[in-house]
């Protein structure tokens, strides 16, 4: 949630920061802010509500010279997004000036506590309590300024770049220090990087080289990050794939898991905590490790885990899905596992990020960053390392035969190729996709393997084209949805070939009884159900438990079409972020 840059060094700060605000504004983009310090040491802040755009509109008159400044693109948790409450925020003397990502749960107390000591405030932001309490304390106890935030970085030439993550300074060093909780990174001009505990005890830091390049974080002819993203999954789930699945030997290698083989031998439980499009990956990591490991799988919301002091045994393992790695319910549901003693594996995108870091073992998916705030490379990457950590659990459990794990390898190893024909398909949903723009709710189904997926199709459509849709599984329809059932109601169906095909196809009469207009993703050269549907989307073959990795594709299509035809902005639709780090 909210996205913060800074500099300190020989070069004009402005351009650099605002370069950075735009490759950070998918955190949030109810505001943005700078302030700068120009060379004859005044501090001015110039902020404008909406997006980056519309600061640069704002400052195009304005003196932005200077060597040091921050800035901050925002999303609103504190106060509503206008210019009062748009960061940076200045202290009452205007000699400091504060960005912050994050929330200070008592910022209330404090507020009034400042209030009573003749403070002003002209937001209503908890920030601004953060920066007027710096202030008193700096005045009250004649001490230095040393309230510095999140992320530190470090280049070698005397020169410090910070921000939340590694996507703003990619162009000018690869050399990142990650900072823990609790810990204050303080960077002056010329000086060393020192990391401080709130203690003042001195910290070690390592610094980390980067991975990721620029060209991963550009559109390229792609019209949003979205439909790049879309696109680019032959190529990320190959990645993914790299060096873990070995055709030529039938083989799975997810070292995470042959690391700590006895964890996973003797777990007597798997717990998959996550949010959002995560969390419907890890209902399909569960399908994946009940069939295929015989071991019993809970997924849970990391935001009702964390808080229902849940049962966690020192054998369960609890594995954390996130794509960013900075999700704070999921973060929190990690430390909470951690303090009752379970095994914790990641399986997260963002390297280096909090989650990976609070973890025992894990599974980077290799996706490349996601910029878009809809996810969709990064669940067929979660998908497939779920996937490959199923079969190599059974592999060490000897849950599965040679044959079995042969025939899963060859099947896994083709689904990028199966994807590249789906892409193919592009067009054609595109067409049929306007004839739905007028619809106001939509249902999606699917049963087994496919009942996650509905899930995630219909959380796409909703995220960017703001129509209300809901997943169900496909035989729940006549405990309830069917009662919404009528000629202007779209059902997306996944009717793809497995062992409950046959049911599926029954509901969908029970659709078409009702005049239900049927949208159905079949298996290629199905009969049946093209009867029926209205729009058939056909998905090559492939083995049940993969499923997903194929039909999640054309909904991915369907919803960002449906979004793009009504003129919604699909890479930042309103009020969502990509990084949630507030609870
Ligand atoms: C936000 C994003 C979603 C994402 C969810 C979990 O809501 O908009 O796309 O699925 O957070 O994020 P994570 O980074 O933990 O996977």
């Amino acid at each position: 949630m909210c996205g913060i840059v800074g500099y300190i060094g020989p070069r004009e700060a402005y351009p650099i920061l605002i370069k950075g605000l735009h490759r950070l504004e998918y955190r949030g983009y109810d505001s943005a802010g700078v302030a700068l310090i120009n060379n004859s040491g005044t501090l001015s802040i110039y902020k404008a509500k909406g997006k980056v755009q519309q600061l640069e509109e704002f400052s195009q008159q304005k003196d932005i010279s200077g060597t040091i400044g921050i800035a901050h693109t925002r999303w609103a948790t504190h106060g509503e997004p206008n210019y009062q409450n748009a960061h940076p925020h200045f202290s009452m003397s205007e000699s400091i000036a504060l960005i912050h990502n994050g929330i200070i749960e008592n910022y209330a107390v404090l507020k009034e506590a400042l209030i009573k000591k003749g403070f002003e405030f002209r937001s209503n932001t908890d920030t601004e309590v953060l920066v007027h309490l710096i202030d008193f304390i700096k005045r009250e106890e004649n001490t230095d300024l040393c309230r510095a935030i999140q992320l530190a970085l470090q280049q070698g030439e005397g020169e410090f770049f910070l921000a939340s993550d590694a996507t703003p300074i990619v162009e000018y060093t690869k050399e990142v220090v990650y900072l823990n909780d609790n810990e204050v990174a303080i960077i002056e001009r010329g000086k060393e990087l020192r990391v401080v505990d709130f203690m003042n005890s001195e910290k070690s830091h390592k610094i980390q080289h980067l991975e990721l390049t620029i060209s991963q974080l550009e559109r390229g002819e792609y019209e949003h990050f979205m439909l790049k993203e879309i696109f680019e999954q032959p190529r990320t789930i190959r990645d993914c794939m790299r060096g873990r699945i070995n055709i030529e030997g039938n083989n799975v290698v997810l070292s995470g898991v042959l690391d700590n083989t006895e964890k996973f031998k003797n777990a007597r439980r798997i717990i998959i905590v996550a949010c959002g499009t995560s969390w419907h990956a890890a209902l399909i990591g569960e399908h994946l490790i009940e069939s295929l490991c015989r071991i019993p799988v809970e997924v849970e919301y990391a935001s009702e885990f964390r808080y229902r002091n849940p049962v966690i045994y020192e054998d369960d393992i609890v594995i954390a899905i996130s794509q960013s790695g900075e999700t704070a319910d999921t973060l929190a549901a990690v430390e909470l596992s951690r303090s009752k003693g379970a095994f914790i594996y990641g399986i997260c995108n963002a390297v280096g990020s909090s989650i990976p870091r609070n973890t025992n073992s894990g599974s980077y998916i290799h996706v490349g960053p996601e910029i878009g705030v809809a996810s969709t490379k990064a669940f067929t990457g979660q998908v497939t390392v779920l996937a490959m950590l199923a079969l190599t659990i059974a592999k060490v459990k000897e849950t599965i035969s040679q044959k079995e794990l042969e025939g899963f390898v060859a099947e896994l190893s083709q689904i990028p190729d199966k994807i590249e024909k789906i892409l193919e398909k592009s067009d054609k949903i595109k067409k049929f996709s306007r004839i739905f723009t007028y619809a106001k709710n939509f249902i999606y189904l699917g049963r087994g393997f496919s009942y996650p997926a509905a899930l995630e199709g219909a959380l796409k459509l909703k995220e960017i084209s703001y129509i209300h849709a809901e997943g169900y599984p496909a035989a729940e329809m006549k405990h309830g949805p069917i009662a919404l059932i009528d000629s202007d109601m779209p059902v997306v169906v996944i009717a793809t070939k497995n062992n409950l095909y046959e049911k599926v196809v029954s509901n969908i009469q029970e659709i078409k009884a009702r005049n239900g207009r049927v949208i159905a993703i079949v298996t290629e050269g199905d009969t049946q159900v093209s009867k029926l549907a209205d729009f058939c989307i056909e998905v090559p073959d492939t083995h049940e438990y993969l499923d997903p990795l194929l039909s999640v594709i054309p909904l991915q299509l369907l919803a960002y079409h449906i979004a793009v035809t009504k003129g919604r902005d699909v890479d930042q639709p309103r009020n969502l972020a990509k990084s949630v780090t507030v609870e």
